[in-house]
């Protein structure tokens, strides 16, 4: 049972949340037009690192003849995608050793993943389980730009907490997160050593500003940055118990669902406060040679 990632690393609901906006149906022509799959085909692909099942359940809603299977090795995130997102094949499995045959799938996905895993060994196995032909597509986010409303500042008793956290915490160093992040220029080429060709490298901006949006879209992205901070609040009392009390933890959470309250209060009552979030990710796509 390995519950590495969820527990200390990105919960559950930070990544289903913000997965869920990323691979919204707003977006859903951008990546249908990127992807450029024969959504007539009973294609098979392949999720690797899928976490908690969100872009697995965006894939089978935007190719419902393709058989979807996805593999994460964090048990927790499994258990719940298999709940929450139906009709895919979700298996508990480390992507250095896939439990599929070699020539299985005709096209394997993965979002936010390869910068953990050597390349060597990642590319290898989906080279490996890639038909001939078969298309890579590694999903990656790059640039983030920012800006908060004033009603989501953080508090002087939160700002002591993320330091005190930041001074104890060694859990990237620990569970070798991000060891092989690549820049964009590296990444192309690393794919292309690994035996991939005919390679195109697109970007994708995303304006998850709340405002821009419509109730349902502008809560969840909301309430999305909410489960982050949570989330955030959760795993550094799990992982830095020695350092900090459940009384720490509970006015944590108080003073964070109170900021969000209020800026979901701001937006009912149509208040525009310019708050900003654009996501700028990367698509990379090779076929096996
Ligand atoms: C940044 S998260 C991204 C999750 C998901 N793709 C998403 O976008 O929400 C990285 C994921 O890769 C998984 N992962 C990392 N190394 C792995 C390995 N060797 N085998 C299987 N999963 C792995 C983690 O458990 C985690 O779910």
């Amino acid at each position: 049972m390995n519950e590495i990632w969820s527990k200390y690393v990105q919960g559950i609901q930070t990544l289903y949340c913000s997965r869920k906006i990323q691979f919204s149906d707003y977006f859903a022509k951008q990546y249908q037009e990127l992807f450029a799959f024969d959504a007539d085909a009973p294609l098979k692909i392949l999720e690797s690192g899928c976490g908690p099942g969100a872009l697995a359940g965006a894939l089978h809603r935007w190719y419902p003849n393709a058989s979807i299977t996805a593999i994460d090795r964090d048990s927790a995130f499994i258990a719940f995608a298999k709940e929450h997102e139906k009709d895919i094949d979700f298996v508990e499995a480390d992507i250095a050793h896939l439990p599929f045959d070699d020539n299985t799938f005709d096209i394997t996905i993965s979002n936010t993943v390869s910068e953990h895993v050597e390349p060597s060994v990642f590319y290898g196995e989906q080279h490996r389980v890639l038909k001939s032909d078969g298309k890579i597509i590694v999903l990656s986010n790059r640039r983030t730009i920012a800006s908060q409303a004033d009603c989501l500042k953080e508090s002087d008793y939160e700002q002591a907490f993320w330091e005190k956290a930041k001074r104890f915490d060694q859990i990237e160093n620990q569970y070798h997160i991000g060891e092989y992040a690549q820049d964009e220029a590296q990444l192309p080429l690393t794919m292309a050593q690994y035996g991939f060709g005919q390679l195109q490298r697109n970007y994708l901006l995303h304006d998850l500003s709340a405002d821009i949006y419509p109730k349902e879209m502008a809560l969840a992205i909301i309430n999305s940055q909410r489960a982050c901070e949570l989330d955030a609040v959760d795993s550094t009392l799990v992982s830095l118990s020695e350092y900090f009390t459940e009384d720490e933890g509970i006015q944590m959470k108080a003073l964070i669902n109170q900021k969000y309250d209020q800026r979901v209060k701001e937006y009912e009552q149509k208040n525009q406060l310019w708050d900003t979030q654009v996501k700028i990710s990367m698509v990379l796509i090779g076929k096996k040679l």
